[in-house]
Protein backbone atom coordinates (compact mmCIF):
# COMPACT_ATOMS: atom_id res chain seq x y z
CA UNK A 1 0.00 0.00 0.00
CA UNK A 2 1.67 3.52 -1.15
CA UNK A 3 0.15 6.55 0.56
CA UNK A 4 1.64 10.10 0.05
CA UNK A 5 0.40 12.91 2.37
CA UNK A 6 0.51 16.48 1.11
CA UNK A 7 0.99 18.64 4.41
CA UNK A 8 2.58 21.71 5.39
CA UNK A 9 4.01 20.16 8.62
CA UNK A 10 5.42 16.71 7.58
CA UNK A 11 7.20 16.46 10.74
CA UNK A 12 4.48 16.35 12.73
CA UNK A 13 2.91 13.32 10.42
CA UNK A 14 6.78 11.60 10.57
CA UNK A 15 7.37 11.46 14.65
CA UNK A 16 3.79 9.55 14.64
CA UNK A 17 4.57 7.65 11.48
CA UNK A 18 7.45 6.36 12.60
CA UNK A 19 6.21 4.80 15.62
CA UNK A 20 4.60 1.75 16.79
CA UNK A 21 3.10 -0.58 14.61
CA UNK A 22 2.84 1.89 11.63
CA UNK A 23 6.82 2.48 11.81
CA UNK A 24 7.06 -0.82 11.80
CA UNK A 25 4.73 -1.76 8.94
CA UNK A 26 6.84 0.61 6.97
CA UNK A 27 10.03 -0.63 8.40
CA UNK A 28 9.02 -3.99 6.99
CA UNK A 29 8.07 -2.52 3.03
CA UNK A 30 4.39 -3.16 3.96
CA UNK A 31 3.53 0.25 3.83
CA UNK A 32 5.36 2.48 1.74
CA UNK A 33 4.26 6.09 3.35
CA UNK A 34 5.61 9.60 2.33
CA UNK A 35 5.25 12.93 3.85
CA UNK A 36 5.28 15.95 1.01
CA UNK A 37 5.90 19.37 1.98
CA UNK A 38 3.47 21.85 0.36
CA UNK A 39 6.11 24.85 1.02
CA UNK A 40 8.49 22.90 -2.01
CA UNK A 41 6.12 23.52 -4.51
CA UNK A 42 5.51 27.06 -4.29
CA UNK A 43 6.77 28.53 -7.56
CA UNK A 44 7.06 32.65 -6.04
CA UNK A 45 10.20 33.67 -3.87
CA UNK A 46 8.58 33.62 -0.76
CA UNK A 47 7.08 30.37 -0.98
CA UNK A 48 3.70 31.27 0.33
CA UNK A 49 0.83 28.39 0.35
CA UNK A 50 -2.02 30.61 1.09
CA UNK A 51 -4.31 34.14 0.38
CA UNK A 52 -7.33 35.43 1.26
CA UNK A 53 -10.54 34.21 -0.07
CA UNK A 54 -12.49 36.16 -2.37
CA UNK A 55 -15.36 38.05 -0.72
CA UNK A 56 -15.52 39.24 2.79
CA UNK A 57 -14.58 37.57 5.65
CA UNK A 58 -11.37 36.92 7.69
CA UNK A 59 -8.68 34.10 7.40
CA UNK A 60 -6.60 32.80 4.31
CA UNK A 61 -6.87 29.84 2.29
CA UNK A 62 -4.40 27.26 0.88
CA UNK A 63 -4.36 28.29 -3.24
CA UNK A 64 -5.19 25.71 -5.49
CA UNK A 65 -1.72 25.66 -7.57
CA UNK A 66 0.76 24.47 -5.21
CA UNK A 67 -1.36 21.80 -3.85
CA UNK A 68 -1.63 20.67 -7.56
CA UNK A 69 1.70 21.00 -8.52
CA UNK A 70 2.14 18.83 -5.59
CA UNK A 71 -0.59 15.88 -6.68
CA UNK A 72 1.31 15.79 -10.14
CA UNK A 73 4.84 15.45 -8.91
CA UNK A 74 3.16 12.20 -6.65
CA UNK A 75 1.44 11.02 -9.99
CA UNK A 76 5.06 11.64 -11.66
CA UNK A 77 7.20 9.83 -9.05
CA UNK A 78 4.52 6.84 -8.48
CA UNK A 79 3.74 6.97 -12.06
CA UNK A 80 0.16 6.56 -11.61
CA UNK A 81 -2.91 8.55 -10.49
CA UNK A 82 -3.88 7.48 -6.53
CA UNK A 83 -7.80 7.77 -5.29
CA UNK A 84 -7.23 11.21 -4.28
CA UNK A 85 -8.73 12.06 -0.09
CA UNK A 86 -9.13 15.75 1.02
CA UNK A 87 -9.38 15.62 5.00
CA UNK A 88 -12.14 18.16 5.63
CA UNK A 89 -15.21 18.05 8.60
CA UNK A 90 -17.31 18.55 5.91
CA UNK A 91 -16.52 14.93 4.70
CA UNK A 92 -18.02 11.73 5.13
CA UNK A 93 -17.13 10.06 8.78
CA UNK A 94 -14.66 8.04 8.26
CA UNK A 95 -16.05 4.34 9.87
CA UNK A 96 -14.14 1.08 10.30
CA UNK A 97 -16.29 -0.12 6.77
CA UNK A 98 -14.49 2.54 4.75
CA UNK A 99 -11.20 2.28 6.40
CA UNK A 100 -11.40 -1.75 5.15
CA UNK A 101 -12.47 -0.57 1.51
CA UNK A 102 -9.30 1.63 1.45
CA UNK A 103 -6.70 -0.88 2.72
CA UNK A 104 -7.26 -2.83 -0.49
CA UNK A 105 -6.83 0.00 -2.81
CA UNK A 106 -3.00 0.40 -3.81
CA UNK A 107 -2.26 4.18 -3.44
CA UNK A 108 -3.97 6.77 -1.51
CA UNK A 109 -2.91 10.83 -1.78
CA UNK A 110 -3.93 12.61 1.22
CA UNK A 111 -4.41 16.28 1.49
CA UNK A 112 -4.50 18.26 4.56
CA UNK A 113 -6.15 21.39 4.51
CA UNK A 114 -5.08 24.32 7.05
CA UNK A 115 -6.50 27.85 7.83
CA UNK A 116 -10.01 28.34 6.41
CA UNK A 117 -9.27 25.31 3.85
CA UNK A 118 -8.39 25.20 0.30
CA UNK A 119 -9.38 26.91 -2.58
CA UNK A 120 -12.40 25.06 -4.11
CA UNK A 121 -11.51 24.58 -7.24
CA UNK A 122 -8.86 22.31 -5.87
CA UNK A 123 -11.17 20.03 -4.72
CA UNK A 124 -13.32 19.69 -8.01
CA UNK A 125 -10.17 19.12 -9.99
CA UNK A 126 -8.66 15.68 -8.23
CA UNK A 127 -10.87 14.99 -4.97
CA UNK A 128 -12.40 11.78 -5.22
CA UNK A 129 -13.70 11.90 -1.52
CA UNK A 130 -13.81 13.87 1.58
CA UNK A 131 -13.62 12.10 4.96
CA UNK A 132 -14.20 14.27 8.00
CA UNK A 133 -12.72 12.34 11.73
CA UNK A 134 -15.85 13.57 13.38
CA UNK A 135 -18.33 16.71 13.46
CA UNK A 136 -15.76 19.49 15.34
CA UNK A 137 -13.35 21.70 13.33
CA UNK A 138 -9.26 20.87 13.73
CA UNK A 139 -6.82 23.21 12.84
CA UNK A 140 -5.20 21.56 9.94
CA UNK A 141 -6.10 18.08 8.23
CA UNK A 142 -2.48 16.46 10.26
CA UNK A 143 -4.14 14.61 13.12
CA UNK A 144 -7.41 13.58 10.48
CA UNK A 145 -4.39 12.23 8.01
CA UNK A 146 -2.20 10.65 10.95
CA UNK A 147 -6.19 8.72 12.17
CA UNK A 148 -6.83 7.75 9.02
CA UNK A 149 -3.65 6.24 7.87
CA UNK A 150 -3.45 4.80 11.05
CA UNK A 151 -6.99 2.94 10.72
CA UNK A 152 -6.28 1.60 7.19
CA UNK A 153 -2.66 0.94 7.76
CA UNK A 154 -3.34 -1.62 10.63
CA UNK A 155 -5.93 -3.57 7.85
CA UNK A 156 -2.93 -3.87 5.16
CA UNK A 157 -1.57 -7.27 4.57
CA UNK A 158 1.43 -8.09 6.61
CA UNK A 159 1.01 -5.78 9.22
CA UNK A 160 -0.44 -6.76 11.92
CA UNK A 161 0.16 -10.56 12.82
CA UNK A 162 -2.76 -11.91 12.18
CA UNK A 163 -5.76 -10.89 10.54
CA UNK A 164 -7.91 -12.01 14.21
CA UNK A 165 -6.30 -9.37 15.31
CA UNK A 166 -8.44 -6.60 14.08
CA UNK A 167 -10.99 -8.68 12.78
CA UNK A 168 -12.47 -9.31 16.19
CA UNK A 169 -12.18 -5.86 17.17
CA UNK A 170 -14.68 -3.31 17.57
CA UNK A 171 -16.74 -2.03 14.74
CA UNK A 172 -15.20 -4.73 12.51
CA UNK A 173 -18.87 -6.98 12.57
CA UNK A 174 -20.80 -3.79 13.21
CA UNK A 175 -20.38 -4.82 17.29
CA UNK A 176 -18.47 -3.83 20.64
CA UNK A 177 -15.31 -6.06 21.18
CA UNK A 178 -15.89 -8.07 24.88
CA UNK A 179 -14.03 -6.83 27.77
CA UNK A 180 -10.92 -8.80 28.01
CA UNK A 181 -8.62 -9.48 31.06
CA UNK A 182 -4.62 -10.02 31.92
CA UNK A 183 -2.72 -11.27 34.97
CA UNK A 184 -2.93 -11.19 37.47
CA UNK A 185 -6.13 -13.24 37.65
CA UNK A 186 -7.23 -11.14 41.25
CA UNK A 187 -6.93 -7.43 41.17
CA UNK A 188 -8.28 -5.24 43.94
CA UNK A 189 -10.54 -7.56 44.79
CA UNK A 190 -11.70 -8.04 40.96
CA UNK A 191 -11.24 -11.65 39.61
CA UNK A 192 -11.31 -12.42 35.81
CA UNK A 193 -14.55 -14.55 34.88
CA UNK A 194 -14.06 -17.76 35.85
CA UNK A 195 -15.21 -19.53 32.28
CA UNK A 196 -12.14 -17.46 30.27
CA UNK A 197 -9.93 -19.44 32.69
CA UNK A 198 -11.02 -22.88 32.23
CA UNK A 199 -10.09 -23.48 28.52
CA UNK A 200 -13.29 -24.49 27.13
CA UNK A 201 -13.17 -22.69 23.58
CA UNK A 202 -16.67 -23.26 23.04
CA UNK A 203 -18.05 -21.89 26.18
CA UNK A 204 -15.17 -18.98 25.82
CA UNK A 205 -16.84 -18.28 22.34
CA UNK A 206 -20.44 -18.01 23.58
CA UNK A 207 -19.46 -16.00 26.27
CA UNK A 208 -17.58 -13.64 24.39
CA UNK A 209 -20.21 -13.14 21.89
CA UNK A 210 -22.71 -12.53 24.59
CA UNK A 211 -20.52 -10.39 26.32
CA UNK A 212 -20.14 -8.14 22.99
CA UNK A 213 -23.16 -7.88 22.55
CA UNK A 214 -23.85 -6.59 26.10
CA UNK A 215 -21.44 -4.01 25.29
CA UNK A 216 -22.84 -3.42 22.36
CA UNK A 217 -26.14 -2.41 23.72
CA UNK A 218 -25.33 -0.94 26.87
CA UNK A 219 -22.44 1.51 25.16
CA UNK A 220 -23.87 2.37 21.47
CA UNK A 221 -27.54 0.60 21.47
CA UNK A 222 -27.78 2.00 17.68
CA UNK A 223 -25.20 0.15 16.34
CA UNK A 224 -27.57 -3.19 16.79
CA UNK A 225 -29.50 -2.05 14.14
CA UNK A 226 -27.52 -2.53 11.25
CA UNK A 227 -25.47 -5.40 13.07
CA UNK A 228 -25.81 -8.74 11.72
CA UNK A 229 -27.58 -10.29 14.56
CA UNK A 230 -28.56 -14.53 15.00
CA UNK A 231 -31.59 -15.28 16.42
CA UNK A 232 -29.65 -16.61 19.31
CA UNK A 233 -28.07 -12.93 19.43
CA UNK A 234 -31.76 -11.60 19.40
CA UNK A 235 -33.09 -13.95 22.22
CA UNK A 236 -29.71 -13.20 24.56
CA UNK A 237 -30.27 -9.61 23.86
CA UNK A 238 -33.83 -9.74 24.42
CA UNK A 239 -32.82 -10.85 28.01
CA UNK A 240 -30.92 -7.98 28.38
CA UNK A 241 -34.24 -5.49 27.37
CA UNK A 242 -33.67 -5.04 23.62
CA UNK A 243 -36.67 -4.12 21.74
CA UNK A 244 -36.00 -5.24 17.77
CA UNK A 245 -39.04 -3.37 16.59
CA UNK A 246 -38.43 -0.28 18.86
CA UNK A 247 -34.49 -0.14 18.22
CA UNK A 248 -35.33 -0.07 14.42
CA UNK A 249 -37.41 3.32 14.80
C1 LIG B 1 -9.99 25.16 10.29
S1 LIG B 1 -10.28 23.83 9.21
C2 LIG B 1 -11.24 24.56 7.94
C3 LIG B 1 -12.69 24.39 8.14
C4 LIG B 1 -13.54 24.98 7.01
N1 LIG B 1 -13.42 26.41 6.96
C5 LIG B 1 -14.99 24.60 7.20
O1 LIG B 1 -15.69 25.32 7.93
O2 LIG B 1 -15.43 23.57 6.67
C6 LIG B 1 -8.70 23.60 8.46
C7 LIG B 1 -8.42 22.22 7.92
O3 LIG B 1 -8.44 21.27 8.97
C8 LIG B 1 -8.85 20.01 8.48
N2 LIG B 1 -9.96 19.55 9.32
C9 LIG B 1 -10.65 20.30 10.21
N3 LIG B 1 -11.58 19.58 10.83
C10 LIG B 1 -11.50 18.34 10.33
C11 LIG B 1 -12.22 17.14 10.57
N4 LIG B 1 -13.22 17.08 11.44
N5 LIG B 1 -11.86 16.04 9.88
C12 LIG B 1 -10.86 16.07 8.98
N6 LIG B 1 -10.14 17.19 8.71
C13 LIG B 1 -10.46 18.31 9.37
C14 LIG B 1 -9.22 20.20 7.01
O4 LIG B 1 -8.17 19.72 6.21
C15 LIG B 1 -9.39 21.69 6.89
O5 LIG B 1 -9.07 22.16 5.61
Amino acid sequence: MKIDICTLFPEMCETVLETSIIGRGRKAGKLDIACHHLRKYTIDKHNNVDDTPYGPGKGMLLQADPLYRCYEAVCEIRQRRPHVIYMSPQGKTLTQKRALELSKMEHLYIICGHYEGVDQRLIDEIVDEEISIGDYVLTGGELGALVLVDAIGRLCEGVLAHESCFSEESHFNGLLEYPQYTKPALWHGREVPEILMNGNHAKIERWRREASLKNTYEKRPELLKTAPLTEKDKWYLRTLGWEEEQDIK
